[in-house]
């Protein structure tokens, strides 16, 4: 199962609050969206998750009590992040964050953990797993709008209307896309990270974004010319494109959301 704690904890609070009991104490959340510590100020909301396996209590049926697994968390998390920045400020990185959680959180869990991440915006995030632990992975999220038409050539125009659907209008239909994709690495750069993310970002515009974006895919993209732009083929097409090219950073999954409800996963052949 998984659980996520929510809090924000910037420099100055964290000096502040760095007292005896300064993280120890039982604070209530006072807010719907559970985060706690509050923002002072200006300053980033984390998002943590960990995941634990095993088999439940027979008698109440739990893995973990959540309100233990959210203490351990906060009790692990808060002086973590608040020691790491005030060490290395605005150098902190999030991979240096992650090592430092796994492994403390793997000696104090009394349960197996065998996954964490952590948000550093809605749109970044940073894991680590139980089966490849040496590895940091860094997932952010991109968008681009586009139009298609679903259609097979081999196929009449009877049976393309009755497969796709409005999916097969003769002028195409538009989408937002939501790409999610994720780079992982063993061993850190000489800043102790996966991959610069100003790298990251330039390599997915140049690669994907500038070549998708506002295009019909069926006429724009000549990777769609006889290839039907379905949400599975724009997965493995964006794969392709992105395959190889962030240098000691690997690529490990490309996630594409068509809409809210729809996406599709390519991690590779
Ligand atoms: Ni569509």
């Amino acid at each position: 199962m998984t659980r996520e704690i929510r809090f924000s904890i910037d420099r100055d609070w964290a000096t502040a609050a760095h007292g005896e009991d300064g993280f120890a104490r039982a604070h209530p959340i006072s807010n719907s969206w559970g985060g706690w510590p509050s923002a002072v100020g200006i300053a980033p909301y984390l998002v943590l998750q960990i995941s634990v396996e095993g088999t439940p209590d027979d008698t109440t049926g739990y893995l973990v009590n959540i309100q233990l697994l959210d203490q351990l968390l906060r009790q692990t998390a808060l002086p973590a992040t608040a020691t790491l920045l005030r060490q290395s400020g605005v150098n902190l990185t999030g991979e240096a964050l992650m090592r430092q959680l796994w492994t403390t959180l793997r000696e104090k869990a009394e349960w197996a953990v065998v996954g964490l991440q952590l948000w550093t915006t809605p749109y970044l995030s940073y894991a680590i797993q139980k089966d490849r632990a040496d590895m940091i992975e860094v997932t952010q999220t991109f968008e681009f709008s586009a139009s298609h038409r679903l259609h097979v050539n081999g196929m009449s125009d009877e049976d393309n209307r009755r497969y796709f659907g409005k999916c097969n209008n003769l002028n195409g239909h538009g989408h937002n896309y939501r790409v999610e994709v994720t780079v992982g690495r063993a061993e850190m750069d000489a800043a102790g990270r996966v991959i610069a993310l100003p790298e990251f970002e330039a390599i997915t515009k140049r690669c994907v974004i500038d070549v998708l974006d506002h295009k019909h895919l069926n006429a724009d993209v000549p990777e769609f010319a006889e290839l039907n732009p379905s949400v599975e083929n724009i997965t493995m097409v964006i794969w392709d494109k992105l395959a190889n090219q962030f240098g000691a950073a690997k690529l490990r999954k490309v996630r594409v959301w068509e809409t809210a409800k729809t996406y599709a996963e390519y991690a590779g052949a």
